[in-house]
């Protein structure tokens, strides 16, 4: 039944006003112009900008939506880091995703919902096993994100524990997941 109504929804819905899609060299300056109009100044200063720094996002997860024009109106990009160790004291290799930021033009339209799930779902098409944010638990809870599975995981800096949330992609992959985070991800040329 919800598929039938899923297609129903998608014949009579009004032409889409953004894409979403991936991220090009182009979009750099456009991309780095909307976080600091978002984010302001300190958004250098945050705990996950020390795992961002000096790395490549995670492969196939910079996404930017777009206005019929082509403009960047938003942008979510995804981290490979160490979440911890398990219990068996194997690195649990995970996402961090951040930031996201839609242009404040285009707020309330559904592009920040749009972008999340669709980074959830190239996440979990390619095989990971969960998502890490730093954020307001109000706003990513929708999608699945809580901060029960990182209780014991900590950022590397100053960060809020209620803000600090997970969503697992396989089931139990945070089961357990302690100690600090870490980038692994591919450094910059
Ligand atoms: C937060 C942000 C990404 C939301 O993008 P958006 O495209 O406006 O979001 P959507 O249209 O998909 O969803 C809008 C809904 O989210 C709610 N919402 C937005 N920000 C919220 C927040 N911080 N906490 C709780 N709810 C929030 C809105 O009230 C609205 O609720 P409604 O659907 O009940 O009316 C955007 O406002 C933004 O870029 N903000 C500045 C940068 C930022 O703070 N990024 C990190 C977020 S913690």
């Amino acid at each position: 039944m919800a598929a039938v109504l899923d297609s129903v929804r998608a014949f009579f819905a009004p032409n889409p006003t953004f894409t979403i899609g991936a991220e090009t060299p182009a979009d750099v300056v456009a991309r780095e112009n909307l976080l600091d109009r978002a984010m302001g100044p300190d958004r250098r200063l945050k705990s996950s900008e020390k795992i961002r720094r000096g790395r490549v996002p995670a492969e196939g997860l910079a996404l930017v939506a777009r206005d019929t024009a082509g403009h960047v109106i938003a942008t979510v990009r995804l981290w490979n880091i160490e979440a911890g160790i398990s219990p068996d004291g194997q690195p649990i290799e995970a996402l961090l995703l951040g930031p996201l930021a839609v242009d404040s033009a285009h707020e309330g339209k559904g592009i920040g919902g749009a972008l999340m799930r669709a980074a959830v779902t190239e996440a979990r098409g390619r095989g990971h096993g969960a998502i890490l944010l730093v954020g307001d638990s109000a706003y990513y809870e929708r999608f699945g994100f809580f901060a029960d599975k990182t209780r014991h995981l900590v950022m590397p800096g100053p960060f809020e524990r209620s803000r600090f949330l997970a969503l697992e992609l396989k089931a139990g992959w945070l089961e357990g997941a302690a100690g600090m985070i870490v980038p692994s991800g591919r450094k910059l040329a």
